[in-house]
């Protein structure tokens, strides 16, 4: 029992301990306040098209822990379709491989559903040079670059907007895998899509430091309280099982304890005997109470 309790408890931790997969970014503000801070494990599955116009699609890609942060803001005007979106925006240049990026989009802008004293993440684009990861991208055409983005449309903002957000101030933190469409449409390139872990992020930021942690809707319950109710109940039950039996030994006769410690080296036999015995001496119930207690371990 208590090396079970232990492994509930070691899996809530699980999550906290893989962080090596687990890229630590933030940015500044020209005039050096922080604005966007993004702790998580980003993963990209990008499908492109060959040489011979077939689609392939290429294995996870991670993006870097060292990827820089270069030519991020907190503040740009993004262009979307016919408009403009106010927007801080993450870049996660990848250091060795030329002409990659994955660019993350905040906004607090009501057209996309964002309530008032809300921000959300609203786009994610990943720029692929091809060239410079040959390997991955096998038969692609020379020197072929390709931005993956969703088309945003103001009626009905996209999914990852509903999900991905949280009050100005607040930090948003999701322990699990949260996987996003970036493009499923054919006619704006090949399907890619992106999957965040381990997350934990804030833009729009007020102070020096992520704030108050709000854990994602999703999470709270599968991840974060299954193991706790979990652990509570064995642990619930280990001590009353404990209990009820050291009160009952500690009741129990000096004769009859000699009896019961032989019992549990001896088979049952001996069980059936010492009953008898103590229907003799007029003491059934009690050994009766004992024998239900026991048959728990
Ligand atoms: C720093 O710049 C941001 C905009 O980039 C502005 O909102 C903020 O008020 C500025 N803070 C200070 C201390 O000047
Ligand atoms: C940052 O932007 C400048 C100007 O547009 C550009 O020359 C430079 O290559 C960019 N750097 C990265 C890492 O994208
Ligand atoms: C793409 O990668 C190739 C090979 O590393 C490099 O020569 C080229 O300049 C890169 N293109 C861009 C746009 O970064």
């Amino acid at each position: 029992m208590i090396p079970l309790l232990l492994l509930g408890l070691a899996a809530i931790n699980a999550a906290d301990l893989s962080d090596e997969n687990r890229g630590q970014w933030s940015v500044l503000s020209e005039n050096g306040t922080l604005c966007i801070k993004m702790y998580a494990q980003i993963d990209l599955k990008l499908s492109y098209v060959k040489d011979d116009d077939s689609l392939a699609e290429a294995g996870i890609i991670m993006v870097p822990v060292d990827a820089t942060t270069e030519n991020s803001s907190c503040y740009e005007k993004v262009q979307v379709g016919e408009d403009i979106v106010d927007s801080q925006v993450l870049q996660l240049n990848f250091p060795n491989n030329e002409g990659w990026n994955v660019r993350i989009y905040y906004t607090e802008d009501a057209r996309l559903d964002v309530d008032p004293g809300d921000y959300a993440l609203y786009q994610v684009t990943v720029t692929a040079n091809y060239s410079s990861m040959p390997d991955v991208f096998k038969d692609t055409p020379k020197g072929h670059t390709h931005t993956y983005y969703s088309v945003i449309d103001f009626t009905d903002p996209p999914f990852i907007a509903n999900d991905e957000y949280t009050k100005v101030g607040d930090c948003l933190y999701c322990p699990d895998s949260q996987a996003y469409i970036i493009n499923e449409d054919p006619h704006h390139g090949p399907p890619a899509s992106v999957s965040l872990t381990n997350l934990q992020m804030q833009a729009y930021m007020t102070g020096d430091d992520f704030g108050k942690i709000v854990t994602c809707a999703e999470d709270e319950n599968e991840l974060d309280l299954v193991p706790v109710i979990v652990s509570c109940i064995l642990a619930g039950l280990v001590l009353f099982t404990l209990v009820a039996y050291f009160v009952y030994r500690a009741r129990l006769p000096i004769d009859i304890l000699n009896i019961t410690e032989q019992e549990f080296e001896e088979d049952e036999y001996e069980l059936h005997h010492e009953k008898q015995q103590l229907h003799e001496n007029g003491q059934g119930q009690i050994n009766n109470g004992f024998h239900e207690q026991e048959q728990r371990y």
